[in-house]
């Protein structure tokens, strides 16, 4: 028997302005973004922004729907509008945040489908996805690969395996 142990790193910064200027810029979209959430089924209202290697800022908010599986996270958005429109270009950060005063203290915690899909463009490129989580009162977690949030992640590679 072998008993494993799992370790997560991030920094976290209780001081907005001890962020790197470019990744603060980044946050600042995504809070940006909350404004273009559609959620008047849960009320919670959720930006992201991503950056890519050309610079290009890409912005997503959750987009609710009545039928409610229907609808989609910000970060999912963002994610996807980038990658269909700039498929070849790496992803060099993604910053997630809510409302202002939203759950105050805590960065927000992307869903387990959202991290599969970090996980899995983080894999298909040769530098790490960093992420920023930040929280309604502009707590900052800063991870710097994405794919740490969802260890032991299900994959394409594991169903070839055998193949
Ligand atoms: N949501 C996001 O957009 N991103 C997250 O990281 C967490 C949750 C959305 C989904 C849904 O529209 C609402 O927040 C409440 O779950």
């Amino acid at each position: 028997m072998l008993k494993r142990k799992i370790e997560l790193e991030f920094t976290e910064y209780d001081d907005f302005n001890e962020l790197d200027p470019a990744d603060q810029h980044l946050v600042n979209e995504a809070r940006r973004a909350v404004g273009h959430a559609y959620a008047p089924y849960s009320d919670f209202k959720v930006g992201a922004a991503v950056l890519l290697e050309n610079g290009n800022i890409i912005i997503g908010s959750n987009q609710e729907n009545a039928a409610y599986p229907s609808g989609l996270c910000a970060e999912r958005v963002a994610l996807f509008a980038a990658k269909s429109q700039f498929p070849d270009q790496k992803i060099i950060a993604v910053a997630i945040a809510t409302a202002a005063g939203e759950i105050t203290g805590e960065p927000i915690a992307p869903c387990g489908g959202c991290r599969q899909v970090f996980a899995e463009y983080g894999d298909q490129q040769p530098s790490e996805i960093v992420l920023l989580l930040a929280a309604g009162n502009l707590r900052v977690s800063r991870f710097e690969d994405a794919r740490i949030l969802l260890p032991g992640r299900f994959s394409w590679k594991d169903l070839k395996k055998g193949r």
